[in-house]
């Protein structure tokens, strides 16, 4: 065992000794989406501090807690903040939750994030089915010593985004009447919110949103052999799109505005699996 794999089997055992000893699904929520846990029954609560080796959510808008409970009938484990690159974890940090998602043996995660609109006929509040990504932080969360214990040296990534579980999003979506966009997630490193020279490079590559995490999740999920859901939030036009600043506070305002539809498709998604 390396001394990575020891870290994530102690934090896991922490969460065991709390009683959550797995779920049916994980669900990471994204920035301004953290009251989303407030729906979850018989809920315990443990805020990253407690959890050994467990890295702080600083951001605003990232609460910083994970809520184990019951939702639409099934267990889940649900993470109220995320680590990100550009706080300067690396990138076997940002994924250490995922990693312990998977020894804990849950068997799915939802994905959730606020992201800059790059495709044009997406509105501002509008959710986004995640089909794929491109990953252009610079780096790879597998890139290290290999362990077999984690996954495979070289795994396949077709097929990141569960086309079962985007069919059982769209369906949930429909129902309800909520509109849903599909789409590609282009990952950067930020903090800082792109240039429109970069959106228009972008939009060439064939991406239809920008943000600043979920793609190293995805990866190390399905080395792990989870099944992924990714869902964005277009919290706000990427740079250029429209001709006006960017701002954090503007993103976790539109975040909030939709929140209520973002909740009630999660909780269909969840009662459906
Ligand atoms: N760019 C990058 N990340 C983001 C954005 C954006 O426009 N909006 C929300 N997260």
């Amino acid at each position: 065992m390396s001394d990575y794999t020891d870290r994530i089997a102690e934090a896991a055992g922490a969460l065991r000794a709390r009683g959550i000893s797995g779920a049916d699904v994980a669900i990471v929520l994204g920035s301004g989406l953290g009251a989303f846990a407030d729906a979850i029954e018989g809920a315990t609560r443990v805020p990253y501090g407690d959890i050994p080796h467990w890295p702080a959510a600083k951001v605003v808008g990232h609460v910083g807690v994970l809520v184990a409970g019951r939702l639409a009938g099934r267990t889940v484990v649900t993470l109220a903040g995320r680590a990100h690159f550009y706080e300067g974890h690396p990138l076997t940090e940002v994924t250490f939750a995922m990693r312990v998602l998977g020894a804990l043996g849950v068997p799915r995660v939802i994905l959730t994030n606020a992201a800059g609109g790059i495709n044009t006929r997406f509105a501002t509040g509008a959710l986004m089915l995640i089909d794929d990504h491109i990953n252009l932080l610079g780096s790879n969360p597998l890139i290290g010593p290999f362990d077999p214990a984690l996954g495979a040296r070289f795994p396949d990534m077709t097929e990141v985004y569960s086309r079962r579980l985007r069919a059982l999003a769209t369906e949930v979506a429909a129902t309800a009447g909520i509109a849903v966009e599909h789409g590609v997630y282009v990952a950067v490193h930020g903090p800082s919110y792109e240039t429109p020279a970069e959106i228009r490079a972008f939009r060439v590559m064939g991406a239809d949103a920008v943000g600043m995490s979920t793609a190293p999740e995805a990866i190390v999920a399905r080395q792990m052999g989870l099944e992924v859901l990714g869902i964005s939030c277009i919290s706000n036009p990427a740079a250029g799109v429209v001709d006006a600043p960017l701002n954090h506070d503007d993103v976790m305002a539109v975040t909030t505005r939709v929140r209520g539809q973002f909740i009630q498709l999660l909780e269909g998604v969840v009662g459906r699996l």
